[in-house]
């Protein structure tokens, strides 16, 4: 059966990753503008008439793409530079149409986030509820409550979000979030920049991509209070203007090649990065036996002895400054092969944990129990091939494939990885990985 699948998988005509592993990783990476502040910026160019010009975008991702795809759909106008990493929106004069579709909006669960600005300059809007990563049943719900406290009026029908705005306008609120939502914080710090009085958004998310947000809103002309912490007060305003703003680097892809330079045995530096972004990441790796030292915008990770130097710890996910779920996968990955146990616990998502059977095809020892998952470190893990359905499960992937010591691992259905991370074939092998990417 596992046969089949296999030849059913290097047949499949997909593109693939195949790795040789087994070499440490040396030199320089220069890290990309964060896929998770870019995408919400880009909504945040909606809310005004004027350009506004984002640098440091990580524009070969697809999800970028699919963003720039939807909000031209609506009517804005476009430009991606990939060369320059630019991107620049304009919706003058508004945007034609109120309506995101379902084919553009499945791709990518960010998509939701048009609904607010739309809603709040055009007084109504009519969106498709979202796809994405497979990690759990994600609701919007909490989107949908403040929207409604703000004064909306919303139906859901047909897999479609329709809302309308009060006669007047969206209205200032008081807003206290019954669980920590990125995305739902995300959303309403934008809508309410352009509602009617004072919004306070309390047990907000404090995400640094959604610093970068409010920093690049209060150049637009916002007046938000409180950016940083977890309550922010939003005093409306009548418009916005252009500006121009540095999508901040992305803290999820530095830790992921901090985890690869440790566990290879490497010596990488990371550049263009934000280490005040990464503390407990960097925790996690000095705990665990791993070298880390960081200078301006750079951050040099190291192991110095074999890597049963490296020892197993326990790790929770939790919201910012927390250990980042987004990391999740790929610290399992390195408990694979560290002296002894560790306990992941994952407290932000349900169906995080798609990475285990893959990474027992390579030979790790994995037991799940709940949201918690027990990882006995090996020896070796072993080359396979394999697949995921998230991105950051098949980061994981590549990973363990970078340190496995026999065999070739293929990472199967990339399309996930791709959504994710701009060129990571390319930027592993120029420090030194066997890795391609095969068409
Ligand atoms: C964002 C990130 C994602 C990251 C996650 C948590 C983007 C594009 N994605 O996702 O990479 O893993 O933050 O750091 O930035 N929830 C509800 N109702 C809602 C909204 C969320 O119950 O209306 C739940 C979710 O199912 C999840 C938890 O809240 O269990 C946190 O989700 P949220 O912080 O909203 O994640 P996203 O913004 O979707």
């Amino acid at each position: 059966m596992t046969d089949q699948i296999d030849t059913d998988l290097a047949n499949d005509g997909m593109p693939k990753i195949k790795i040789i592993g087994g070499n440490p990783l040396h030199g320089e990476i220069q890290i990309s503008g964060a896929k998770n502040a870019a995408l919400k910026l880009v909504c945040a160019g909606l809310l005004t008439s004027d350009e506004l010009k984002l640098t440091n975008v990580p524009t070969s991702l697809r999800d970028m793409t699919t963003l720039a795809d939807l909000l031209r759909y609506l009517g804005a106008d476009v430009d991606m530079d990939d060369n320059a990493k630019t991107m620049s929106i304009r919706a003058i004069g508004g945007v034609d149409k109120t309506l995101a579709p379902y084919d553009l909006v499945r791709k990518m669960r960010a998509s939701i986030l048009v609904l607010g600005p739309l809603l709040a300059r055009h007084g109504e809007a009519k969106v498709s509820l979202p796809g994405g990563c497979a990690i759990g049943s994600r609701p919007v719900d909490l989107h949908l409550m403040g929207l409604e406290t703000m004064g909306a009026d919303i139906k859901i029908e047909d897999g479609y979000v329709i809302a309308k705005s009060p006669e007047g306008g969206l209205k200032g609120a008081e807003i206290l979030f019954p669980k920590v939502s990125v995305g739902a914080t995300e959303h309403l710090l934008m809508t309410a920049t352009l509602a009617n009085g004072t919004t306070t958004l309390s047990n907000a998310a404090m995400e640094p991509e959604i610093t970068d947000l409010a920093e690049c809103l209060v150049k637009m002309g916002a007046y938000i209070e409180g950016i940083g912490t977890n309550k922010l007060i939003i005093h409306g305003v009548e418009t916005l203007k252009g500006a121009e703003h540095s999508v901040i680097p992305d803290r999820i892809e530095t830790g992921t090649f901090m985890i690869a330079a440790a566990l290879t045995g490497g010596d990488v530096t990371l550049t263009n990065t934000r280490a005040n972004t990464l503390d407990s990441v960097t925790a996690l790796l000095r705990k665990a036996g791993a070298d880390v030292t960081i200078s301006g915008d750079k951050i040099r990770v190291r192991r110095q002895d074999d890597l049963k130097s490296m020892r197993g710890i326990d790790i929770m996910t939790e919201p910012y400054p927390g250990f980042p779920t987004d990391m999740q996968a790929q610290a399992m990955t390195m408990l694979t092969l560290c002296d002894g146990a560790g306990m992941v616990t994952e407290t932000i998502f349900e169906n995080r944990f798609m990475h285990v059977p893959e990474l027992v095809r390579m030979g790790a020892n994995i037991t799940v129990q709940g949201n918690s998952a027990i990882v006995r470190g090996v020896d070796t893990l072993k080359g396979a091939q394999v697949m995921a359905t998230d991105l950051r499960a098949s980061v994981a992937l590549v990973i363990a494939g970078l340190c496995a010591t026999e065999g070739e691992t293929t990472v199967n259905r990339i399309y996930h990885l791709e959504r994710g991370y701009e060129d990571i074939a390319g930027k592993l092998s120029a420090v030194g990985a066997n890795i391609r990417r095969e068409n």
